[in-house]
């Protein structure tokens, strides 16, 4: 790491080399990908300034994209090259305040064009990319190998998909062409299936890069890792040794300027579908026969297939939805979901849900998942507890005082990364007295890929390990049907912002005899 605590590679060497080329990043290697074009659309954009630009100038100043790059960003906005280049300046300032490299800038820059382009007209497609493209393939050498990015709203998802087809810029004549699409994918089951469809029509599945962006984490990537690398947990990993799971990714933010795309989304669209059942996957799946995208695919779309279907009548026993009232976060006094800037003053839009799932297969018949997620809770937690049964036969009882707290394996995605292991010891002293103590790894600060590095790189190389297939996401959907049915109908629990959460979560998961961990 250099004095920024950036890390710092050597530049990569000549890439007429044949084979695969690795990078050394500490302890990792790396694969770099081959030459390419990565066209934005919806360059403009929120996502293009806060997090694509940024990943991709850290990618490059740390020689982890391939010389003969380049970046053609495209959107309505009228802009010039030169104007887009010095609008992503100024957001990766704003994004690595520190870690501004003005060398490397300049390197990084000369890749970046820009073209504005009206999403809804083929000729755009046709003559506009059609021109533009292979220029800029001549001018930095790429071969034909395109990534579009689609970093739009959903409701141009189909244009720009059924364009890009039809001006035949699917095809994989000359090198790869992969389309990366940006989560909501669909709103319910019948949009879901409708956009898959579409897309299916012009592109392979192995051409698809749906992107859940909690899969690149380093910490989700860790699930399997630690379920799978080692061999003492596998064995307790079951109904005969778990009494409970807890997932929870619970935000102190409120919807920060987002209304228009949360209100017709809320909680469960928004971190449910993906996210959520994303955990719950990579917590619940089978060993995959071998560590492959597919095969990890293969298991996960069994669990969502082995969920059992939420009762439409008795649905408030496994579900409660929430939305936030006034309140105070971090000491600072903030409104109602229903006051926020752009939300309807009578809005039914949940920003809480809590929901207790079953995954009826012999691994996990009657172990309850309690799945939780929120804004402006108390806190930023991502967390995933494995809590074991309590001692078959309680040896000590007249020495300890109140039960013995059964074993805990705590997976914390964030803020502070890592995991624990909770397990009673005695204290010292004459009498038998028994304390939980916590067995913690944390992950070492700042991590040497962010999410949204991961993905970049993984939609160039064309692995598909950390994006979600279309199975998975029709059954996700369909799984919460009945969720997003009962939206609207029942009452929505309040909660005060800054608060655990409704007090209906509370019983929901108190009914079962068993206590939310505080946040
Ligand atoms: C996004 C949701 O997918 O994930 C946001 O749309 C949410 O509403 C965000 O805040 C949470 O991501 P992270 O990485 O901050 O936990």
């Amino acid at each position: 790491m250099d004095q920024r605590g950036e890390i710092v590679v050597e530049r990569p060497p000549d890439e007429a080399v044949a084979g695969p080329r690795y990078r050394r990043l500490e302890t990792c290697e790396i694969e770099v990908p081959n030459p390419a074009g990565l066209i934005i659309f919806g360059a403009s954009g929120d996502l293009t300034r806060r997090k694509l630009i940024p990943s991709l100038f850290r990618l490059s100043r740390n020689g982890m994209l391939p010389e003969r790059f380049f970046i053609l960003g495209t959107s309505r906005v009228s802009m010039t090259t030169e104007q887009f280049r010095a609008a992503m300046e100024e957001a990766v300032q704003a994004a690595l305040p520190g870690a501004f490299d003005r060398q490397a800038w300049d390197a990084f820059a000369g890749h970046l064009y820009y073209s504005t382009f009206d999403y809804g007209d083929p000729l755009a497609y046709t003559a506009g990319l059609g021109a533009i493209l292979p220029r800029l393939e001549s001018r930095h050498q790429t071969g034909g190998n395109r990534i579009f990015y689609l970093a739009i709203p959903p409701t141009v998802f189909e244009d720009v998909i059924h364009n890009l087809g039809a001006a035949g810029l699917s095809r994989e004549d000359r090198g790869c062409s992969h389309v990366v699409i940006e989560k909501p994918f669909g709103h319910d089951l019948a949009s879901a299936r409708r956009l898959n469809r579409l897309v299916h029509s012009f592109y392979k599945e192995d051409q698809i890069f749906r992107i859940d962006h909690y899969l690149a984490k380093e910490t989700v990537q860790n699930i399997l890792m630690f379920r799978f690398a080692n061999s003492i947990f596998e064995p307790l990993w079951n109904r005969r040794y778990i009494d409970h799971v807890q997932i929870s990714a619970a935000e102190s933010i409120g919807i920060e300027h987002r209304a228009g795309y949360y209100e017709e989304a809320g909680v469960v669209r928004d971190m449910f579908q993906n996210h959520v059942f994303q955990l719950l996957c990579l917590t619940a799946l089978e060993p995959p026969a071998e560590f492959t995208a597919d095969r990890v695919q293969d298991e996960k779309a069994k669990v969502l297939r082995s969920l059992r279907r939420f009762p439409r009548e008795t649905l408030a026993e496994h579900v409660v939805l929430g939305q936030y009232s006034e309140g105070a976060v971090d000491g600072r006094d903030v409104p109602a979901y229903r006051r926020e800037e752009g939300v309807a003053a009578g809005s039914t839009t949940p920003t809480y849900a809590a929901m207790r799932v079953f995954i009826d297969t012999w691994r996990w018949q009657d172990v309850p998942f309690y799945l939780r997620s929120g804004k402006r809770l108390a806190g930023r937690k991502t967390e995933i507890s494995v809590h074991f049964k309590e001692v078959p036969h309680a040896l000590f009882p007249d020495t300890v005082t109140g039960p013995i707290e059964p074993n805990t394996i705590v997976l914390k995605i964030q803020p502070d990364e890592g995991m624990s292991l909770t397990f009673q010891t005695k204290q010292p002293g004459t009498k038998v007295c028994l304390e939980p103590v916590p067995m913690t790894y944390s992950y070492p600060r700042g991590v040497l890929l962010d999410a949204y590095e991961w993905v970049l790189l993984d939609c160039i190389l064309g692995d598909h390990m950390l994006f979600t297939r279309e199975d998975s996401v029709e059954l996700a959907w369909s799984a919460l049907t009945p969720v997003l049915e009962s939206a609207g109908q029942a009452p929505l629990a309040s909660y005060a912002a800054g608060s655990q959460g409704p007090s209906e979560a509370t019983r929901l998961i108190g009914r079962d005899g068993r206590a939310w961990r505080p946040l």
